[in-house]
């Protein structure tokens, strides 16, 4: 469950429906399911089980295959603990916009104001952290007993705002932008955005899974619990679209992403229908769930670092990465007021940060990682790892072929696409 929370965050609620009606419905699905089975469950795999056989954080996990390999494990924290400092200015408006209807009923007046205002947004961006920071703090068994309460409460909700959804007079148009296929509509550009959204949906390659797999209990069954994330995540966001898409249509507003779809065009939703402020309390309470678990994994990342390779204690490791967290956040929660005409290379600060780990420190981590596991090392030790507690792994052979050629490849085209991305910004 933990781990399935660390997955399934704003990516899926935000991302994956828009990304799947604008690439071809049905046909984007079944590419990103493809790149799930050969790519997605194999990597997460690695990083389990590579986490449980060290027992070390991600860092050390490297450091114990090869001196060198440890840079793997750094790209890793470094892009946890970036994601982190923006993902929580993220949080923070979501606790703004579940204040906001607990108390007036209706959505903050006006969405850009509050994102700009000088002072705001930095407070809730800390009290995210806060509730992120005190559930680290409480150690493993709290992340645990949080995420087994948060996740299937957040399935629940999703149902129910599904069946909202769906009986709104002209939910069918929105039904069909994400599912129904439409080959002219899907290209090359689709089959990159696949792939790096199964990376970014799995949170792979930033040391989660190892950190969890560290963890994880010798009698669990790898291929199968990865498996269930891999599963789970995809579900939650064809879930997410189905709640999503129909309602938007029905008011004939434009379907869009990221935060200009939940802050902007989801509220108008919800102030058109009856009962609109309890469904945006709903689900404006699923979107915390989603984005807490994986902030708490996010910190934990860093923590677990902190704690093995650096040698501070659990908590007090816990509470200065909170804290510099906060502060490297700062920026970013200013980036869209007063510092909004800061920009480097042609990002505004928020956008420059995410670039930076997904375009960046992602694809680097990724390729190192299958270099280390698949050549400087044997990923038969992996294998060994998979069938330590009597569980037989058929598909071992397969799985190694996938670490030493298919992944590196696959890892190397999303590189090269996110070097483009970055050029083309850059050259404005
Ligand atoms: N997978 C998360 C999502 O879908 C985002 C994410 C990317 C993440 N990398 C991560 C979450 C690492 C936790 C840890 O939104």
């Amino acid at each position: 469950m933990a781990t399935a929370g660390a997955a399934i965050g704003l990516g899926n609620l935000w991302k994956f429906p828009y990304l799947m009606g604008r690439n071809g419905g049905a046909s984007f699905l079944a590419v990103y399911l493809f790149f799930i089975c050969i790519l997605g469950v194999p990597v997460m795999m690695i990083e389990m089980s590579l986490g449980r056989k060290t027992r070390h954080d991600p860092v050390q996990a490297y450091g114990d295959i090869h001196p060198h390999a440890r840079i793997v494990g750094v790209f890793g924290v470094a892009a946890a603990f970036l994601i982190l400092s923006y993902y929580s200015v993220i949080g923070g408006w979501i606790m703004k916009y579940i204040a906001s209807y607990a108390t007036t009923f209706s959505a903050p007046e006006d969405f850009s104001a509050f994102i700009s205002a000088p002072v705001e947004p930095v407070i809730w961006h800390f009290l995210f952290l806060l509730v992120t920071t005190i559930i680290c703090y409480i150690g493993i068994g709290g992340i645990e007993r949080v995420s087994k309460i948060m996740m299937p409460l957040l399935f629940v909700l999703l149902v129910v705002i599904i069946a909202r959804g769906v009986t709104l007079p002209g939910a069918g148009e929105g039904l069909r932008f994400i599912f129904v296929p439409n080959g002219s509509a899907f290209n090359m550009t689709s089959v990159s955005a696949a792939l790096g959204q199964v990376f970014y949906s799995l949170s792979l390659c930033m040391g989660i899974t190892i950190t969890y797999g560290s963890y994880l209990g010798d009698k669990e069954n790898i291929p199968r619990s990865c498996v269930s994330v891999a599963g789970l995540d995809t579900i939650i966001a064809l879930m997410a679209g189905t709640a999503i898409f129909p309602a938007v249509f029905s008011f004939g507003l434009e379907p869009g992403q990221g935060p200009g779809l939940i802050f902007g065009t989801l509220p108008r939703v919800f102030s058109s229908i009856a009962g609109g402020p309890v469904f945006a309390l709903m689900f404006f309470a699923l979107v915390f769930f989603a984005a807490v678990t994986s902030a708490i994994a996010l910190l934990e990342v860093t923590v677990s670092f902190a704690v093995d390779s650096l040698k501070l204690g659990r908590k007090r490791g816990t509470v200065i990465l909170g804290t510099l967290c906060f502060l490297v956040g700062v920026p970013s929660a200013l980036s869209f007021g007063v510092l909004g005409d800061v920009t480097i290379l042609n990002y505004s600060v928020f956008d420059f940060v995410g670039m930076i780990t997904d375009n960046i420190l992602l694809p680097l981590g990724g390729v190192t990682m299958c270099y280390y596991i698949g050549w400087k090392w044997n990923p038969q030790n992996l294998v060994e790892e998979v069938e330590k507690g009597g569980i037989p792994f058929k598909l071992a052979k397969l799985w190694i072929f996938c670490i030493r050629f298919l992944t590196p490849v696959l890892v190397l085209a999303v590189t090269f696409t996110g070097f483009y991305n970055i050029y083309t910004v850059v050259r404005g």
